[in-house]
């Protein structure tokens, strides 16, 4: 593959051409004068920025190159260019007529970093281009070296759609509506509740029935409470006793007769008028001292055991008693005799 040549190369070309007259004669280059006395070339190490400068270093280029011999023939005769526009235009005429044998047998040079890269093979850049690729060269040792991208985050997994709970009351509402209102939940309703009642019945029926009775032994005060030829009822309604100080047998006692008929059990009432007990029930009468006289009465009064208590008190004990006609009224505990 023929590369094009150089810019050097053309440069050497065309001033030999123009100092030694056109054809293929190879004159030495070193013979000729110099002809780079217009603009003094950079340093050597510094970048050209403006357009003297390059075309400075492009004129002591083909200074160097003319000093060395070169086997390549001129492409043509003429004059030598003077201007940039000369050189230019002699740069865009060799390109368009192809590679000379002294620019195929030229390595080809390699491309500067700021060269623009869209170019196809073949086409020599243009003065702007060579510019702009030698100023983007400075601006690139200029700025700072570009920043690490950001890591970019992952996209978050969507999270899934919630699912509606605003219905769900309603919904079981409804459902227990229709629950209680059909006719099989009606009749489970009463058989629970029917099971219920019987339930709570069996187990108080299984409870015995306590009866409160009140206390057996009692105090009914002093004896001098109860004067004699009296009967006290204010026992009666209590405790089912009255408390009678009478004569019996020549003796002043105090003792206390049930109020309960020996006839059918009825409750006799006392006729103060009278001096007696008489039953409402059957006409059963009995003396003060509670021995029967009248009606279907088969026998006394009985007696409960009664005593004078530590305290003084008359103390009555109605889980004992005294029947006349067993002869238990001679017992002391069925009486308190009053001296
Ligand atoms: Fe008292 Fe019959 S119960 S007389």
């Amino acid at each position: 593959m023929a590369d094009k040549p150089s810019t050097d190369d053309i440069l050497a070309k065309l001033r030999k051409e123009a100092q030694g007259g056109g054809g293929g004669d190879e004159t030495p280059a070193s013979a000729q004068p110099a002809a780079e006395t217009r603009a003094p070339a950079p340093p050597a190490g510094e970048t050209p920025t403006s357009t003297n400068d390059i075309m400075a270093a492009l004129r002591a280029q083909g200074g160097k190159a003319a000093s060395e011999p070169s086997p390549a023939p001129a492409a043509r005769t003429g004059e030598t260019p003077k201007s940039t526009n000369d050189i230019m235009a002699a740069l865009r005429a060799q390109s368009g007529k192809g590679a000379s044998p002294a620019a195929e047998s030229k390595p080809a040079a390699p491309k500067k970093a700021g060269a623009p890269a869209s170019l196809p093979d073949g086409e020599k850049p243009s003065v702007e281009e060579m510019l702009k690729g030698l100023r983007g060269e400075a601006k690139a040792a200029d700025t700072a070296p570009a920043k690490p991208a950001k890591p970019t985050m992952p996209p978050l997994p969507t999270k899934p759609p919630v699912a509606s709970k605003k219905k769900e009351p309603e919904t079981r509402r409804n459902f227990l509506i229709a629950l209680v209102a059909t006719p099989f939940a009606l009749a489970w309703t009463a058989f629970t509740a029917s099971a219920g009642a019987f339930t709570l019945g069996l187990a108080r029926f299984m409870m015995p029935n306590v009866l409160v009775e009140p206390p057996s032994t009692f105090k009914v005060g002093p004896p001098s409470d109860y004067p004699p030829g009296t009967v006290s009822t204010k026992w009666k309604a209590q405790f089912a006793v009255w408390l009678v100080h009478a004569e019996y047998e020549g003796k002043s006692l105090i003792y206390a007769l049930s109020t309960v008929c020996t006839h059918l059990g009825c409750t006799p009432n006392w006729l103060e008028g009278e001096q007696k007990f008489k039953c409402p029930c059957h006409g059963s009468g009995f003396y003060i001292n509670g021995i029967n006289f009248e009606g279907p009465a088969p026998r006394p009064l009985e007696r409960h055991a009664i005593r004078v208590a530590p305290d003084g008190m008359l103390e009555v004990d109605k889980s004992r008693k005294f029947q006349q006609e067993l002869g238990q009224w001679e017992d002391g505990n069925s009486k308190v005799e009053v001296v």
